[in-house]
């Protein structure tokens, strides 16, 4: 029998959330209004208002997995910052190296000798010989972009339908139902239209691939190994393999984004499938929560890029940041490597994705529901559709943004936090069984009104 949503019933029940929340998080709401006065939205970051209750929870301390609000209401985190506190709030070994380092200055335009350590590390995690340090994976993406264009002489990027890659112009670009490359709706003021930048394809999609890349003027395909921003989707079976040999033959670099697939394994999805990425890019959770991102390459390009670089110009190239390199980030980035993104770590963290996810199938056999539940090593997310989505114009069609509202209301008002952005719970060092077994438990409770 197929299960049918009653959407009156699902307006009512979120209705009923929406007023508990707003019964439970008094001091958050006036915090709001008086935010309201001085930051746009009441946030400090736009994307803030995308949590699922009228306005936001404000924090009052967060510590490993769990963090409590200012009207003493606790949560089990499985959002973590949007992967930026993989690593748990607050872990020790950070806070010390950060706090010693702070006394021994925070940003200095030279190098310490702790770079040297992490140059090292990051070249036997990802297998890249080179490195250099950004603020955020955007900045990382956008350097990249620059040097692969600069190298090639080419002028397009190639990305993959609803991929996101932080705020980097050439990403936002998708293609319509008719297949059509498109600006993405509600690209805000962008300074040149991606159609000019860039080419889309659909993720798997080999023949596409094809046709674009021997045009011969894609300097870059620029990609997560397996997308996660549109959920989770997984390459097929030697998917990989085409896309490195097709960029080789047509003289197109490729970049791998692995800055929420860190999740699969202390050299991301790169280490653990033997990619051969020409750059590899990565920030939020590498430096436990401080700023910090990094991109690495090949010799090749190293060489290449050294032969064009004009050094009495270096600063004013449009590579690099004052900020970035700064010694409290790699001081961030060492103690977090060496002690909390540790081989122990994810065997921990994966395990735990594994009950997670069995506790939320357990629930959707119950109920009979045409969900599925996907998974990348401490990553794992439920999604509204029977069969795993191939590409990103297929993941974008079963989205339900008043279901995922209702889900997510749910679970924060039973003391749970998922990435606001879609239904994806990720796994800290912190984390316990028994947090991973409450979430099925909140997951069966909010499943239950609505299908049972
Ligand atoms: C795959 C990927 N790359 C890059 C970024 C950008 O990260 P940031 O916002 O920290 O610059 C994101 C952010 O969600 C991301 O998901």
């Amino acid at each position: 029998m197929a299960i049918t949503l009653d959407r009156n019933k699902l307006a009512q029940l979120l209705l009923q959330e929406e007023q508990l929340f707003h019964k439970n998080h008094p001091k958050s709401y006036e915090l709001y209004q008086r935010a309201r006065k001085s930051l746009h939205g009441g946030v400090p970051m736009l994307w803030m208002v995308r949590w699922a209750g009228s306005f936001p929870v404000f924090v009052k301390e967060a510590r490993g997995a769990h963090l409590t609000d200012v009207d003493g209401n606790s949560y089990i985190d499985f959002c973590l910052g949007d992967t930026g506190a993989m690593t748990g709030h607050a872990p020790e070994a950070t806070i010390k190296a950060v706090a010693e380092q702070m006394q021994r200055g925070a940003t200095l335009m030279l190098p310490y000798e702790d770079v040297v350590w992490v140059g090292e590390e990051l070249q036997r995690r990802f297998g890249l010989p080179y490195w250099q340090f950004a603020l955020t994976a955007t900045d990382a993406n956008r350097f990249v972009l620059r040097m692969a264009r600069m190298i090639t002489k080419r002028p397009k990027i190639l990305v993959f339908n609803y991929c996101y890659h932080g705020s980097v112009d050439e990403a936002f670009i998708t293609l319509d139902e008719e297949g059509t490359p498109i600006s993405r709706p509600n690209n805000m003021g962008p300074a040149v239209n991606p159609l000019e930048t860039t080419k889309v394809i659909e993720f798997n999609d080999i023949a596409a691939l094809e046709t674009v890349l021997s045009a011969r003027d894609v300097a870059a395909v620029l990609a997560e190994p397996v997308m996660t921003n549109i959920g989770i989707i997984h390459p097929d079976p030697g998917f990989h393999d085409v896309l490195r040999e097709m960029t080789r033959k047509y003289g197109t670099y490729l970049i791998m984004d692995e800055t929420h697939t860190i999740c699969a394994g202390p050299g991301g999805y790169t280490a653990l499938h033997g990619l051969e990425p020409d750059f590899l890019t990565l920030g939020k959770p590498l430096a436990g929560g401080v700023p910090a991102a990094v991109y690495g390459f090949t010799e090749e390009v190293s060489k290449a890029f050294a032969d064009k670089v004009v050094m009495n110009d270096a600063d004013v190239g449009g590579i690099g940041g004052t900020l970035a390199g700064n010694a409290l980030s790699i001081a961030a980035m060492k103690a977090t490597l060496e002690n909390v993104l540790t081989e122990e770590f994810y065997v921990k963290a994966i395990n735990l994705q594994n009950r997670f996810t069995a506790g939320v199938e357990e629930v959707i056999k119950e109920f009979e529901l045409p969900w599925i539940v996907k998974s990348l090593g401490n990553r794992s997310e439920y999604w509204f559709s029977s069969k795993p989505p191939k590409n990103g114009g297929e993941a974008h069609a079963a989205i339900d943004p008043e279901l995922d509202r209702y889900l997510h209301l749910c679970a924060l008002n039973r003391g749970i936090l998922m990435t606001p952005f879609h239904n994806m719970a990720l796994i800290c060092p912190e984390t316990t069984e028994a947090d991973v077994d409450h979430h099925t438990s909140i997951f069966r409770e909010a499943i239950r009104p609505l299908f049972g």
